[in-house]
């Protein structure tokens, strides 16, 4: 099983969207593949007609032993989504309420690391969706991810919030004693506009290597799959942005195999 982490610290990068289109030509090769939703929100969950507010079991239950998980709890989260091999576990927005009952209670890092152990056999891919916010959610998508991905929207204020992610990062590993590779996804990006030119150039000085040699376009393709609730690799699978996360999954899978 390989477990990648999407994360930003900035709102609206394509942290949801990479989720959705990664996983989603994954499963097109044949993978089976699990996303987790971990933001409070559900934009993920909602993107696949699940409703956060009115869930029936979801991450949240996976909180509620005090670092426990009963051992068939995460298969009665999964649900499936609009294509065969690729499920879900959903969020819920009582996720929200997270921060405060378990700040008290040690262990609780690693309760998606746990959860994931349990399915070890079923799922190849695991890609975990986070939310905006350092807090309990995304430490234990840090700790349970051998990857991470992070999607940065080629703008100014993005490359700021890049370096407030990137610290976070390095105080997790330092903390954990855990090397967790990352890649730096430049998204949304419009090479008609300054702004974007200027902030990719920044981001390739700053990050080198570890950024993908490839941009996300700006696609309009992208909003329509997300009303439509269906996969980007299906609903355009020869858009120009599913062409170059079909790129993007190439290179991560290269290196996955590496490993
Ligand atoms: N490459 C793209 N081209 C055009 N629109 C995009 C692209 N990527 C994402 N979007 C759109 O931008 C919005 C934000 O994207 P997304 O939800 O993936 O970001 P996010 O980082 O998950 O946001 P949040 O931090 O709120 O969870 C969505 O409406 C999405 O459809
Ligand atoms: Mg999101």
């Amino acid at each position: 099983m390989h477990v990648w982490a999407v994360a930003n610290q900035k709102g609206g990068v394509g942290k949801t969207t990479s989720t959705v289109c990664l996983a989603g030509l994954l499963g097109e090769q044949g993978h089976k593949v699990l996303m987790v939703d971990l933001d409070p929100h559900g934009s993920l969950t909602s993107y696949f007609k699940y409703d956060p507010d009115d869930i029936n079991l979801s991450v949240y239950d996976l909180f509620m032993h005090e670092g426990k998980v009963p051992e068939d709890l995460p298969k009665d989260i999964i649900v499936p989504t609009c294509q065969p091999g690729v499920d879900l576990f959903p969020a819920s927005t009582a996720l929200a309420t997270l921060e405060r009952k378990v700040a008290t209670q040690g262990g609780m890092g690693l309760v998606i690391s746990k959860s994931l152990a349990t399915l070890w056999d079923q799922y190849q891919y695991v890609i975990i969706d986070t939310p905006p916010i350092l807090g309990v959610l995304m430490i234990n998508a840090l700790a349970a991810a051998q990857k991470l991905l992070i999607p940065v929207q080629t703008e100014y204020l993005a490359v700021k919030g890049l370096e407030r992610m990137t610290h976070t990062l390095s105080m997790v590993m330092q903390s954990t004693k855990k090397q967790l590779p990352f890649t730096i996804i430049p998204t949304l990006y419009d090479r008609r506009t300054h702004a974007s030119l200027n902030a990719l150039k920044k981001i390739r000085e700053l990050y080198g290597e570890q950024v993908f040699a490839e941009c996300i376009p700006v696609d309009t393709r992208f909003r329509d799959a997300s009303e439509s609730g269906e996969m980007p690799s299906q609903s355009d699978p020869d858009g120009r942005g599913v062409r170059v996360y079909r790129h993007l999954l190439n290179a991560l899978l290269k290196t996955a195999s590496a490993a």
